[in-house]
């Protein structure tokens, strides 16, 4: 452990944060789920970072992970598999066509009745449509794509379906955010929902959106999904971690775009 004394800290200030938003968490079922965070009171990642890494973020030329859309748009140009089509040759310009898409994305496909994120929209693609094998989570081209696809989004507000089937996988995600896992004995909604705005070490926590995924990490000098960052939340409780692309991943997707409903993408996004 790093820090022992930052940490004896923080948990004190979960203690201290509990009973006040406790009172707020009281949902009434007939009403359907309420935000845990009003919209007024939403803020991206990105207003807990420095200026510095702001305005890394917003310049497309000083923005590292603008590398990954630039070859994504060179993948999405390019024929492959079997069937021999380019991403383009069936959608053309993914800046007019794929406009929007991310918002709304992990979302239930009714072909395999499961529900995808953007990663697993494009190798339903990738399969079905080219003919080509799947490219694995985490890859540099999977990476590449859906930073392409994502910066088409840019500025719309995050809207996904948690209706119909999708329900099911909402609920489950809304339960694993709020379960407190690992050796810390922590639920997400300890640091993300009651602790943000507060130091943790050497981070401050935000309220845990995922509107500017993919995103370059300077921890990581690479561009990673949000799974991957999910994964380093996971490790920071010391609790197992579930694969990239894992359902209950997916799930838990669903829940924090639900919660971040009507902030707007920022992707490819720059993070500490
Ligand atoms: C011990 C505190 C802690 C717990 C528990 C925790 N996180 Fe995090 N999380 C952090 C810190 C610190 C960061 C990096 C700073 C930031 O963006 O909040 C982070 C980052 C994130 C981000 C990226 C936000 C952005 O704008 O880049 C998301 C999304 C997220 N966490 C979701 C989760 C989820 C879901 C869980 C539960 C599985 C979880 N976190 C559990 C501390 C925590
Ligand atoms: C042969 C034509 C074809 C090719 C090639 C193709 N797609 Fe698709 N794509 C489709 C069709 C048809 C749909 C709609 C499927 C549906 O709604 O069930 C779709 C849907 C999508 C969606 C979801 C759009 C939305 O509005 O929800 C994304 C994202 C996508 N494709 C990305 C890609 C990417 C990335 C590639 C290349 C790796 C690709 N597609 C290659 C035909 C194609």
């Amino acid at each position: 452990m790093r820090s022992a004394a930052a940490l004896r800290i923080f948990l004190f200030g979960v203690a201290l944060a509990w009973p006040v938003a406790g009172s707020t968490q009281a949902t009434s079922p007939a009403a359907g789920p309420q935000r845990a965070l009003p919209l007024d009171q939403l803020r991206s990642g990105s207003s807990f970072m420095s200026s510095d890494l702001r305005a890394m973020q917003a310049d497309d030329f000083a923005n590292p992970a603008m590398l990954w859309a630039e070859r994504g748009a060179a993948a999405w140009a390019r024929p492959v598999g079997a069937a021999g089509r380019s991403c383009a040759s069936c959608h053309q310009d993914a800046q007019m066509s794929m406009r929007g898409v991310a918002a709304r994305y992990p979302r239930f496909d009714t072909g395999t009745k499961t529900l995808v994120n953007l990663e697993g929209r494009v190798n339903l693609c990738r399969t079905a449509q080219q003919g080509a094998a799947a490219l694995a989570y985490e890859s540099e081209e999977l990476l590449a794509l859906t930073a392409h696809i994502a910066r088409a989004s840019r500025g719309s507000p995050l809207a996904v379906r948690i209706d119909g089937p999708a329900q099911e996988h909402f609920e489950r995600g809304r339960i694993l955010f709020s379960t407190r896992i690992g050796q810390m004995n922590l639920a997400c909604m300890h640091c993300h929902d009651w602790n943000a705005g507060r130091r943790l070490l050497s981070e401050t926590i935000s309220q845990g959106h995922p509107n500017a995924y993919p995103a370059y990490r300077l921890e990581w000098q690479s561009t990673g999904s949000l799974h991957r960052r999910l994964r380093a939340c996971f490790f920071g409780v010391r609790a197992e971690m579930p694969l990239p692309g894992a359902p209950e991943l997916v799930d838990l997707e669903l829940f924090l775009m639900w919660r971040a409903q009507g902030l707007p993408i920022e992707s490819p996004g720059v993070r500490r």
